[in-house]
């Protein structure tokens, strides 16, 4: 019998309290929603240890909650052995994606690397090649990665679902 194999996504951004817990928890819901929460695991790590251990941003935290989104995650480091635990590593933008290429330990583990704006669709894709940083903008920052995360989210899990019934 096939042997059923779980696929980790680690979300990457540079605080982990804004982008990457909110990719992670979009993700997770809809791996829940598609009764796949068995076969695909998630986390978010930050390339910047300063926020280490804080709960998500509380701006992020309402923005998400106001669309039934329950961030949980506690902010922590990305570091090199995050490279073996997960089969792909999502950045946000290109300074993580490229701290991301500095930290694999070796050439083959650059290959699961991703950008999170690979998977955007329609709405998004044709403007935007990163996920932008809230960080220092109004409410409408989180609204607009809010919106970009579940677009791209809903697309990696196609991606992942369609690469699952190849195998
Ligand atoms: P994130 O946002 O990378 O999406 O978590 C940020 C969080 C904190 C800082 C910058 C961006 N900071 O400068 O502390």
């Amino acid at each position: 019998m096939k042997e059923p194999k779980t696929t980790h996504v680690l979300f990457v951004c540079l605080g982990n309290i804004c982008r990457s817990p909110a990719a992670q928890t979009v993700m997770e819901q809809l791996v829940a929603d598609r009764g796949l929460a068995h076969a695909i695991l998630c986390d978010s790590a930050g390339t910047y240890s300063g926020h280490t251990g804080e709960k998500a941003d509380p701006r992020m935290r309402y923005a998400a909650s106001r669309r039934g989104i329950d961030i949980t995650h506690r902010a922590r480091q990305v570091r090199s052995q995050d490279f073996d635990r997960f089969d792909m590593l999502v950045a946000m933008d290109d300074s993580n994606y490229d701290k991301l290429f500095r930290l694999a330990p070796t050439a083959e583990a650059t290959d699961k690397i991703h950008r999170m704006c690979e998977f955007f669709g329609e709405r998004f894709a044709r403007d935007w090649d990163h996920v932008p940083d809230p960080y220092y903008e109004g409410s409408e920052g989180f609204e607009l990665v809010l919106d970009m995360l579940e677009e791209g989210c809903a697309n990696l899990l196609n991606e992942l679902e369609a690469a699952d019934k190849d195998k």
